[in-house]
């Protein structure tokens, strides 16, 4: 199988990566491989350690697990981060480097068995490893209520409570098997006008949302960034690429909590406690975009955003 992934913004992470010490690493997504290979390659690793949850991404560590002993891939959910590391030889150690890059893989996408895309005909699955969730239970199982709330709480979606109303008409006929019957149900609901001012497919936000929801994404990412400050080095770094609103707003969120800020976006992320202890310095006040030039090549990049903070 080959690797469709194509590494986002990779010029600007290793702007930031020290090359003058031996650094441990975790590349928390290892997705195709592109970060890990491209780390080992350039810089002084002591130990890398990759994670992914998708086994499917066992095809593309294999090469570099034969070309280096300092580098692992554990299929896991990066969710239980502190406990991986815990289980490896590595248990003793703390990281110079943690770095996220969130999502889906173009490995990922590409395979229409998978069922992630509204424009490849395919089951309704979506999971990105092993849940109990799927796509075509949601979609068919859950009630109208629900299906609107998750479709406007992770999609923000505007026509959710139209779109769910929909889905329910549709499946007392039929049950709905395809990611193209879904996305054709979506796309009668979602108005002409609003087709057309928006340049994104009409069904990316209902498909975003039942994506989000079945890997438990966000609960992934908070719990996540939560752990990596125990196993970071000071000084040593979280970098994290994010594709979507809802995930910049936890990094954010996070970082300025524990850089002593009380400001909060999201109502997906705790009110600030009084006494929160200062963990983190705020290296990029404002996210890093990709260049027009890398979106030009890649526009899977567009959405990109890159923040990284420091451990004091
Ligand atoms: C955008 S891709 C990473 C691509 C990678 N940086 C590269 O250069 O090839 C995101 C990867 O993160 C994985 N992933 C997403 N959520 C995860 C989680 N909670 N735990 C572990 N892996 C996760 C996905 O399975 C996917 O392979």
């Amino acid at each position: 199988m080959k690797n469709l992934h194509r590494p986002v913004m990779i010029k600007e992470i290793f702007s930031f990566l020290p090359t003058n010490k031996s650094l441990n690493v975790i590349d928390a997504t290892f997705g195709g491989g592109g970060y890990s290979k491209s780390i080992l390659e350039k810089l002084n690793i002591n130990e890398l350690l990759a994670i992914d949850r998708d086994p499917i991404t066992k095809i593309f560590s294999k090469e570099l697990e034969n070309k280096y002993s300092n580098f692992t891939l554990i299929n896991d959910r990066f969710s239980r981060i502190q406990e991986i590391v815990k289980d490896t030889k590595l248990k003793e150690k703390k990281f110079d480097i943690i770095l996220f890059d969130l999502g889906t893989s173009s490995n990922q996408i590409e395979n229409s068995k998978r069922g992630f895309s509204f424009n490849k005909e395919g089951p309704l699955d979506m999971r990105m490893g092993l849940t109990e969730k799927n796509a075509f239970n949601i979609v068919n199982k859950y009630d109208e209520k629900n299906l609107a709330k998750i479709i406007y709480e992770y999609g923000e979606e505007r026509y959710s409570r139209v779109i769910a109303k929909e889905i329910i008409k549709e499946r007392k006929i039929k049950i709905i098997s395809s990611t193209l019957e879904l996305s054709n149900i979506v796309k009668k609901c979602v108005p002409n006008k609003s087709k057309k001012s928006k340049k994104i497919h009409p069904a990316t936000k209902t498909f975003q949302a039942l994506r989000i929801y079945v890997n438990d994404e966000l609960n992934e990412l908070k719990q996540s960034l939560e752990k990596t400050i125990n196993i970071l080095k000071n000084d040593g770094l979280i970098l994290v690429v994010s594709f979507q609103s809802l995930e910049d707003r936890i990094v954010k969120d996070f970082f300025n909590h524990n850089s002593g800020k009380r400001w909060r976006s999201s109502r997906h992320y705790p009110e600030f406690p009084d006494n929160k202890a200062t963990h983190l310095k705020i290296i990029t006040k404002k996210p890093i975009l990709p260049t027009a030039s890398e979106i030009l090549i890649n526009p899977r990049s567009r959405s990109a955003k890159l923040r990284v903070a420091q451990k004091l």
